[in-house]
């Protein structure tokens, strides 16, 4: 039987290319030789996201994204973590086995408090429970597809090993295997794609390249990066410049080479560094964007996609469901 990969992007917001390179390409390398079930999470991003019309165009977004990236939802199982109840039920009965005090520990959790005390604020403040219990959610999206990998960037890594506890947990009382323990597959390379200020590329930092923007959008994102002030006739290290980095993931080895030698031969200022990092990267992005922009046209066309995925998800999460309330007496 084939191993399965499992994994799921939180519908806020637009996908940028840190989402692709850290999370949709590897997962769909991966969906050559395992079993994929690959998903939107629309209940995760409810917790941040309290706009309905925002929130409905994200996840359009986040599935006419993973489409227009190449997955085949013949191949892939693809839904929306919505459309699988079992997961809720899953999520509460796993509640039973997960300790406060590892919510507690939760980077993203803790990082939420810390700015509150930052600001003088009650820690709480602002914290709903969606956001706390974030991780038992996630483990159960994990586990009741009875993953082997998970294919993540780098930042997720704790919420899987979370999901390894509360599993282990499970099984533990039970002295069998009722939950498969999942592991996370990170691809090293490009754990964490920099962003225009340097930074991991993120939503939140307002620093990210949309995958899908317009041309012009993406020219004007990339020309507006920040630079150290080396002048054009200066010698420059590709290695410790974000422009380079960011051009490594689009360009061939050959192009690589050529662009490093004349970064360390001086005689290019950055204008010209950026100019050729906007070459690759609409050279890449542009028939995407085309796929994308047909797919999200066609409404009823996605909503069958993913209502089909969910049809084939549901007994697979039920037969889990079963097998661990049977296992904890509840039938
Ligand atoms: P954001 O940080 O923009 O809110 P998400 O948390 O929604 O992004 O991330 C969705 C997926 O994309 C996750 O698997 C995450 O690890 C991956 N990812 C996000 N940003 C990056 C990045 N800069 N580099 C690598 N992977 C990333
Ligand atoms: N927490 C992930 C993120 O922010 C999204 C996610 C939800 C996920 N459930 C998952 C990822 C299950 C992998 C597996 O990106």
């Amino acid at each position: 039987m084939k191993k399965i990969s499992l994994t799921g992007i939180k519908s806020t917001g637009s996908l940028h290319i840190g989402n692709y390179f850290g999370a949709i390409k590897p997962a769909l390398e991966l969906s050559a030789e395992y079993d994929a079930r690959y998903f939107i999470a629309d209940y995760h991003a409810l917790n941040t996201e309290k706009n309905p019309a925002e929130l409905e165009s994200s996840i359009r977004e986040v599935a006419a994204g993973w489409l227009a990236a190449g997955l085949d939802p013949e191949k892939v199982i693809f839904y929306r973590q919505s459309s699988i109840p079992e997961v809720f039920e899953l999520t509460t009965m796993i509640m039973a086995f997960t300790a406060k005090g590892l919510m507690n520990r939760a980077h993203a959790y803790k990082a939420a408090v810390q700015e509150n005390q930052e600001r003088g604020e009650d820690p709480d403040a602002g914290i709903n429970m969606g956001l706390f219990t974030y991780p038992v959610l996630m483990a159960a999206d994990i586990i009741i597809f009875d993953s082997d990998v998970v294919p993540v960037g780098k930042d997720q890594v704790q919420h899987i090993e979370m999901a390894q506890d509360i599993a282990q947990s499970v099984n533990a009382n039970y002295k069998k295997e009722i939950l498969k323990v999942p592991r996370a597959a990170i691809t090293e390379s490009v754990a964490v794609v920099p962003g225009l200020d340097g930074r991991k590329m993120s939503k939140s930092y307002n620093n990210a390249i949309p995958l899908f923007g317009p041309e012009n959008q993406l020219q004007k994102l990339i020309m507006r990066m920040v630079t150290n002030s080396q002048a054009v006739e200066e010698p420059k290290d590709p290695d410790t410049s974000q422009i380079f980095l960011l051009y490594k993931l689009f360009a061939s080895g050959e192009e690589q080479e050529a662009l490093a030698a004349r970064y360390r031969a001086g005689g290019m200022g950055w204008g010209e560094a950026k100019e050729e990092l906007f070459r690759v990267v609409n050279r890449q992005l542009t028939p995407m964007r085309e796929r994308f922009n047909t797919i999200i046209a066609d409404r009823e066309g996605l909503d069958r996609i993913l209502a089909a995925g969910a049809e084939k998800a549901r007994p697979i999460a039920a037969a889990t469901v079963k097998r661990f309330r049977k296992a904890a007496g509840i039938d």
